[in-house]
């Protein structure tokens, strides 16, 4: 039998996991998720969702992983037999659904860092990027072909995913993070430092923290704080488990789940200070109010910024440049977890070698991947992305705790395998959040969305 792959150092893994959560969510979703729900009012029910649900199932999953030792199906096979692989199961396949189309994403990314040198979008970045570049239809498939020029960084996109998967979890994985998320961090403290030194930046910084306090008492803001601390911790989609499973044997766990929270939530408000100080450059310079610039997702990235980047006060093709390397960089850490997870369930359940569990996980995802690349691509992108925030997340996580804490009734013996070796013990307020808290709000948020969907 092939020996179980492990991290090298801890910092490894503690780099893994930080470049697994840190993606383009942090970059493109959390400003203006924040923004829209009550600004500087909103870090009150964040906070209370990475400590009494982001932390507490990091604390969780990084215990099932290193405890059980297999990928997340494994893991649950070996937690409590059969009837609970299918757990696992789920998580991949929807991280199978994301690699398809994160990688894409990844792709334009690339493009875009080479436009930046001659700023080739022109003045009308909107038309640009959904005229010229993706050619949506009100219908998908209206004008065939890939996007212009996406296909070399799609094809360079997976070349590099494969390449760090073949090489294996410490001398890939661990390899590529200890490389990636410091140069990220570089990169991405420069494009906030210029940011925060435009003219207008602290327009869009006023906007961004204004708190609006009178929207605590809305139930939306606070499943939406829920949401994000689930999608931004890569929480609930198997990967956590697998990333945990090739850990030493003697790991402080639960210190490791707090620096990996708080190091993500710390590069969120960096890249909400950031995003928001650009976007106060942008308003000023046009005689527009913030919230009339502000968006997120593609449109921030791919149009907003294009325009941010032509009005720039000198050495504009630089910053460009800067901020899609840093999508890059942030997207393809947060990739190779993704892919990570159907790697290490495929081999472990068919047998077969960690490479060729490569060539049909990945391989069958880069092919996929092709689909979104074309003109109307977005359109497909756009729907599954739908429904994976909207169904996959609140459901895989609802659904795992209450299988975990309920009815397999493992919390205790989960306490006591992580205090074992940490400096931090596991109080009540863990068990309290795991039993109690996220399963009413999974459950409020599931409803809320039945109640959408269906009404
Ligand atoms: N956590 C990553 C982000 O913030 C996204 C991600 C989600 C990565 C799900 C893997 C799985 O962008």
């Amino acid at each position: 039998m092939e020996q179980r792959s492990q991290w090298g150092t801890r910092a490894g893994f503690i780099m893994a996991a930080v470049g697994s959560a840190v993606g383009l969510g942090n970059i493109w979703r959390f400003p203006y998720v924040a923004y829209e729900n009550g600004g500087g009012a909103f870090f009150i029910p964040y906070l209370f969702a990475l400590l009494t649900a982001g932390i507490p199932i990091l604390v969780m999953e990084f215990t099932i992983g290193q405890k059980y030792r297999g990928s997340a199906p494994l893991s649950f096979f070996r937690m409590e037999g059969k009837k609970a692989e299918w757990l696992g199961w789920w998580g991949i396949f929807v991280s199978f659904a994301i690699s398809t189309y994160y990688a894409v994403i990844i792709a334009w990314a690339m493009k875009y860092t080479i436009y930046s040198f001659d700023l080739k979008w022109g003045s009308d970045t909107e038309g640009f990027l959904f005229g010229t570049v993706l050619n949506l239809a009100d219908t998908p498939g209206q004008t065939a072909g890939f996007v212009p020029g996406v296909l070399i960084p799609l094809i360079l996109v997976w070349v590099i995913v494969f390449g760090i998967l073949f090489a294996g979890v410490k001398k890939g994985i661990e390899m590529a993070n200890r490389i990636f998320i410091p140069t990220l961090v570089v990169v991405f403290l420069l494009v906030v430092l210029r940011a925060v030194t435009l003219p207008g930046a602290l327009t869009g910084l006023e906007a961004f923290f204004k708190p609006d306090l009178s929207q605590l008492a809305n139930g939306t803001v606070w499943v939406a704080a829920y949401g994000h601390i689930f999608f931004s911790l890569s929480i609930a989609f198997a990967i956590m488990i697998t990333y945990s499973s090739y850990l030493p044997r003697k790991s402080d766990i639960t210190n490791n789940a707090f620096i990996t929270g708080f190091a993500n939530s710390g590069f969120e408000l960096l890249a909400g200070i950031g995003i928001f100080a650009a976007l106060g450059f942008m308003a000023v310079q046009n005689d527009v109010a913030v919230s009339e610039v502000a968006t997120a997702g593609v449109g921030l990235a791919f149009a907003v910024f294009p325009q941010i980047i032509n009005e720039f006060p000198g050495l504009n093709g630089l910053f460009g440049v800067l901020f899609f390397l840093s999508l890059v960089l942030a997207g393809l850490t947060s990739l190779i977890s993704i892919c990570e997870t159907y790697v290490a369930g495929l081999s472990e359940k068919f047998g077969i070698s960690r490479n060729k569990a490569v060539i049909f996980g990945a391989g069958l995802a880069s092919i996929v991947s092709l689909l979104f690349a074309t003109r109307g691509g977005l359109y497909f992108l756009d729907t599954v992305d739908y429904f994976i925030n909207q169904f996959g997340v609140a459901a895989i996580g609802l659904v795992e705790v209450i299988a975990v804490a309920w009815v397999f009734r493992k919390l205790d013996l989960f306490k006591t395998h992580a205090d074992s070796m940490s400096d931090i013990r596991l109080g009540w307020w863990w068990k309290f959040s795991l039993m109690i808290i996220t399963p009413l709000v999974l459950g409020y948020m599931m409803f809320d969305l039945l109640r959408q969907n269906l009404g």
